[in-house]
This record gives C-alpha cells, structure tokens and sequence, in this order.
C-alpha cells in the first residue's frame, strides 16, 4: 500500500478542510494517508517514509503562510526527487499560495506533480467537496505502479 503526507498551513481551518477531504480521496483508493499541520513538521525526518507529499497554504497579502514557507526550506534537503506531488489551499481572490508551493515542488525539489495546484474559495460550496476528493483520486492514480 502506498503511503501519502499532506501538510497544511491554515490560520481559519478552511485549507485543514480541503486537506482532510483529499486525505479522503485517497483513502478511498487504499492509500494510508498522515494530515499534519505545518508546525509539526519539525525536520526533514519527519518526511521520511512516503511516495507521494501534498502540501497546501491558504493565501494571506498573496503569500502563503510563514509555516508553509519554512516546510518548503526544510523539504529542500529531505529528499522528495521524484517523488509525486500535489498542492492545495484556500483563497478568496487572488489565491497565490497552492501555485508558489507546486512551482517550488516542481522545480527545486524535482516533483513528479500532478496536473495542477488545486485552489479552492471553500471546500463545501461550487462543488469544492468533489474536486478536492477527486484531486486526492488523481494523486492516488499518479502513485499506482
Ligand atoms: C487579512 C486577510 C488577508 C487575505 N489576503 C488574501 C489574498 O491576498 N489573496 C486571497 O486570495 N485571499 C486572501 N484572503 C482570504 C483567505 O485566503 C481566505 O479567507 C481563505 O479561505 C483562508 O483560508 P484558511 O481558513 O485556511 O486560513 C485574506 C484574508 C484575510 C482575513
């Protein structure tokens, strides 16, 4: 069974939300899946052990939060070339964060990510609870052998 970590930095718990339903997509193909907030992600070891990283900040002054930027520092030196990625987050306009995060996993740590960032205004509402199930699916699909 493959194993999957995704990490979210949130300040109002909506981009939490959006991670526990891709952890559900995932689950849903038999992937083992560990949600972890950003601040407990304390060094590289801590992201030893899986085949797939999903990483996600919601967007504040068009940046992602400080705890998501210091995530990216530490999986800089944690090994993850090729392995497969995804990013999320929650926004309310302009949403910049999940595309910074998915660029930095692309092409510093040399990803194999999914097709796109997954940016999502709320994880109930315009069918954000089915997209971000089935990004959760597409990541599960990337990880088969
Ligand atoms: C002070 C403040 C600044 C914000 N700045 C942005 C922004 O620059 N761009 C954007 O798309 N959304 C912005 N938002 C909206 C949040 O991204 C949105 O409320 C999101 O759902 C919060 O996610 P969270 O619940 O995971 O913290 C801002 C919200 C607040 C309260």
């Amino acid at each position: 069974m493959g194993k999957a970590l995704i990490v979210y930095a949130t300040r109002a718990g909506e981009t939490r939300k959006i991670g526990e339903l891709i952890a559900e997509g995932l689950r849903f193909s038999a992937i083992d899946v560990q949600l972890k907030s950003a601040k407990d992600i304390k060094k590289k070891e801590d992201l030893a052990g899986f085949d797939a990283f999903v990483f996600g900040s919601a967007t504040y002054h068009g940046e992602m939060m400080e705890s998501m930027k210091t995530l990216l520092f530490l999986a800089e030196n944690a090994g993850l070339e090729n392995k497969i990625g995804g990013s999320f987050g929650a926004f309310g306009w302009s949403g910049e964060a999940p595309d910074r995060i998915y660029d930095t996993m692309k092409n510093i740590f040399q990803m194999n990510m999914a097709g796109t960032a997954l940016r999502l205004k709320s994880s109930t509402l315009g069918g954000g609870l089915k997209m971000a199930q089935d990004y959760g699916r597409e990541i599960a699909k990337k990880m088969e052998p």
